[in-house]
């Protein structure tokens, strides 16, 4: 099975050809400029996107939307995430937590499918906590300040393998896989 993922990122587009490439899901690359809709969430955002890519293209494709959500930010940067980066790197977002005990976050990614059956959302959350001090320059975006509950690595000291086989993306486009075969 061939699938059209739209995304300029080619970090995701890595991603989610190794971790649906192992599923026997094969992706082609499709660069389109599209206007990303505000929202409050990435899912809403996602599924907007899609449905009016499909309405423009006319071939079913998905794409991902996704950010981190701090808990202490009251879930800031989240839907703004690559904006947020964009303007103050991952840095910015340790300055805000200076002093915060409160370390907690998660990852979410929104995968949105569309094809003239309809639009169709699957999420993956991905929980974790934000050290001090930013570790490790494998990965993208904020990797370097994201320590998946449970361990004691950020996803920036981990292998692209490792990232993938438990990350907020594989969550989603493992539920988007079992879709399609359903
Ligand atoms: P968007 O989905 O294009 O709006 O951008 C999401 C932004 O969230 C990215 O540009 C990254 O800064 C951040 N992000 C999303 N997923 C990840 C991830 O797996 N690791 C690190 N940063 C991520």
């Amino acid at each position: 099975m061939k699938l059209l993922f739209a995304t300029h990122n080619k970090h995701k587009l890595e991603e989610a050809r190794e971790i649906l490439g192992k599923l026997d899901i094969e992706i082609e690359h499709f660069e389109i400029e599209y206007d990303e809709p505000r929202g409050e969430d990435t899912s809403e955002i996602a599924e907007k996107s899609a449905r009016d890519l499909f309405s423009r293209i006319k071939k079913p494709l998905f794409l991902d939307d996704s950010g981190i959500f701090v808990n202490a930010l009251n879930g800031f940067p989240g839907p703004y995430s690559a904006w947020v980066f964009r303007k103050m790197g991952y840095q910015g977002i340790l300055k805000l937590l200076d002093g915060n005990e409160n370390r907690k976050a998660y990852f979410k990614s929104s995968i949105a499918y569309a094809s003239e059956k309809g639009t169709f959302v699957f999420d993956g959350i991905m929980k974790g906590s934000i050290p001090k001090e930013a570790r490790g320059d494998n990965g993208f975006g904020y990797d370097p300040i994201v320590v998946p509950e449970g361990m004691d690595r950020t996803f920036a000291e981990m292998s692209d393998e490792e990232k993938n086989s438990i990350s907020h993306r594989k969550i989603a486009l493992h539920k988007f896989a079992d879709f399609l075969s359903s």
